[in-house]
């Protein structure tokens, strides 16, 4: 017996029974070709589901803000909106599961969901509540935009949501003292779906140049097969240009503005899109101000970049939370279900509260606008457009 036998035994098993999962997971993709069109929908259901620090805070204002500039359709009852309580890092380590059962059960009631930032701790083995969202209600594509008019920056980004990296993120080995194994999983039919988003987003959207942002000379399987994937969707969209970049050169071109007006639309594994949005919203003014949609077939739910700021409540400054990024993340959801019009007037009003009147500045300090204030400038100039 060598001394480390026992490890090898233990991770051996650890890793059939993880192979024989994630083959089961692909091949589930592949036979599920049921698809919700969530723009013609008779009825739908949103939820709000605060979250942690200044979740609760930010996804209020979100649902009042909904709730004015839909409010016709909610008086019909074609619009129904829920709240949803109890994704709260308390109950999560009170029942040990990163969606307790009953919260998961209420977010399956609706079509699709606000939710405010959650904690996540670091280490242990207590999953991130964002990933096992994604994961349990699979959205699959993670569509990130960025936009700055004054340097001609119009980025959207595709971020695989559901496997590579974070696929099996909790689920890695360790010898103590010794060394630790993460594993990165790339499917097929995970690939696939994710380009096929990019690319027919660009195709509906008027852009031709898809970026295929991965690091496929270093990572030559998982990476690889997403490029080699992402090519053979490409071949679909002629009239688009499919282009590799590696996630390093990239990274440096978005700060390059030379370069950098010229890409339109990105598609990426899971890691490398959760890390060049961060960049990219940093580009555009900070994390605060970017929304994030979670797409999948059957769910979406959208959701603010950044964390939940503990901090803020903490010292008694949660009522200064800036509700940027949710109101970012309405406007995407309203679009995303059909109200464009809607969706339009919101963006244009958030670009005058934030950028051109300014007659309310969040601060996110006292003397600062606090979020309600915010988000009633943001409805009063809806209104008057
Ligand atoms: C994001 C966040 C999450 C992620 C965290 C909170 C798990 O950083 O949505 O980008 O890593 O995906
Ligand atoms: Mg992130």
């Amino acid at each position: 017996m060598g001394k480390y036998d026992t490890y090898v035994e233990q991770c051996t098993a650890h890793f059939k029974a993880l192979l024989e999962e994630q083959l089961e997971r692909e091949d589930r993709m592949e036979a599920d070709d049921e698809k919700k069109d969530f723009a013609n929908l008779d009825h739908i259901v949103i939820g709000f589901c605060g979250g942690d620090g200044i979740g609760p805070v930010i996804t209020a204002e979100s649902r009042r803000l909904v709730e004015f500039l839909l409010k016709d359709d909610i008086a019909s009852g074609k619009v129904e909106l829920k709240d949803i309580d109890g994704l709260t890092i308390e109950n999560r380590l009170a029942v040990g599961k990163a969606i307790p059962d009953d919260v998961l059960a209420e977010l399956k009631t609706c079509d699709v969901i606000m939710k405010g930032p959650t904690t996540t701790p670091t280490g242990g083995t207590m999953e991130s509540a964002n990933v096992a969202m994604r994961r349990e209600l699979d959205l699959y594509a993670n569509v990130r935009p960025t936009k700055v008019p004054s340097e001609d920056i119009d980025w959207i980004f595709f971020r695989e949501n559901t496997e590579g990296e974070y696929v099996l993120g909790s689920k890695g080995v360790e010898v103590p003292d010794k060394l630790a194994f993460d594993f990165k999983v790339t499917t097929k039919a995970g690939t696939e779906r994710i380009c096929r988003a990019a690319f027919e987003y660009a195709k509906n959207n008027g852009k031709d140049y898809v970026a295929i942002v991965t690091k496929a000379n270093i990572m030559k399987k998982t990476d690889g097969n997403f490029t080699k994937i992402a090519h053979e969707v490409a071949k679909d969209y002629p009239d688009i240009k499919a282009e590799d970049w590696f996630i390093d050169i990239m990274t440096a071109n978005l700060v390059n503005p030379a370069r950098r007006s010229q890409f339109q639309v990105f598609v990426m594994p899971n890691l490398y899109g959760d890390i060049i949005t961060d960049e990219a919203a940093q580009i555009q003014g900070g994390v605060g101000t970017a929304g994030s949609g979670n797409l999948g077939d059957k769910y979406c739910m959208f959701e603010a970049i950044h964390g939940s700021a503990p901090r803020m409540i903490e010292e008694g400054r949660g009522k200064y939370a800036n509700p940027c990024s949710m109101f970012k993340a309405s406007e995407m959801m309203l679009r995303h279900i059909g109200y464009i019009e809607k969706a339009d007037k919101l963006a244009k009003a958030l670009e005058i509260c934030n950028d051109t009147e300014r007659k309310y500045v969040i601060t996110g300090r006292d003397g600062g606008a606090t979020c309600e204030e915010f988000g009633n400038y943001v409805m009063e100039t809806v209104s008057s457009l």
